[in-house]
């Protein structure tokens, strides 16, 4: 197993379509296992393959099982075949470092592949694993998530002084209400705390 170079964005590969994959030898089980290494090194959940200049249908995921332990899933000419609900939430991409944006995706998709010996399978995945199949797949399509992001791309610590700061106002509006003893502004309020609340998970993918 190698370590391979990411690439990063400007580099004209990940605007790139990926080729599907037709042979299933020794090549790609190498260049599989380097996915999975790299991914690992760089603290991603995912990793495509044009991520690392090869424009073929292939990537890994790991976003843990429940007990923490490492799971990583190869996943080679990927389909999401259906998809429910929507989640919305920050992301973040290995080809984007340091960056995060406010990305909508599905709650649920059912993804249909082939592992790394060219057999089929379907699994469908939620949340974390759900967002990061979403974002993988698009990879493969190359299409990098800025161009999906609701918010325009900052660090995480921009991120987070500006969900501040929005606490603030909100806590602010929400004495206002309280002051004027009007419950039905109070309730609104609180439901769009609710609404606008974002999910802890972060996928550098
Ligand atoms: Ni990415």
């Amino acid at each position: 197993m190698a370590i391979r170079k990411i690439l990063h964005e400007g580099d004209p590969t990940l605007l790139k379509k990926s080729r599907r994959v037709k042979r299933f030898d020794d090549r790609l089980a190498t260049l599989a296992d380097d996915m999975i290494e790299t991914m690992y090194d760089s603290d991603g959940v995912g990793l495509a393959a044009p991520q690392v200049g090869v424009l073929r249908r292939l990537f890994v995921m790991d976003v843990m099982d429940s007990e923490g332990e490492e799971e990583p899933v190869i996943f080679v000419n990927p389909e999401i075949i259906a998809e429910d609900g929507v989640q919305r939430g920050i992301e973040g991409c290995l080809s984007l470092p340091g960056l995060v944006g406010v990305v909508s995706r599905p709650l649920t998709v059912t993804i249909r592949a082939q592992d790394i010996d060219g057999e089929y399978f379907e699994e469908t995945y939620t949340g974390l694993a759900a967002r990061c199949v979403c974002h993988e797949t698009d990879h493969l399509d190359g299409i990098l998530y800025r161009r999906r992001s609701e918010t325009v791309l900052c660090t995480r610590e921009e991120y987070e002084e500006e969900v501040r700061r929005k606490a603030e106002i909100e806590a602010a509006r929400q004495e206002e209400g309280d002051a004027s003893d009007d419950d039905t502004v109070s309730e609104l309020s609180a439901d769009e705390e609710c609404h606008d609340a974002m999910p802890e998970d972060e996928v550098d993918a």
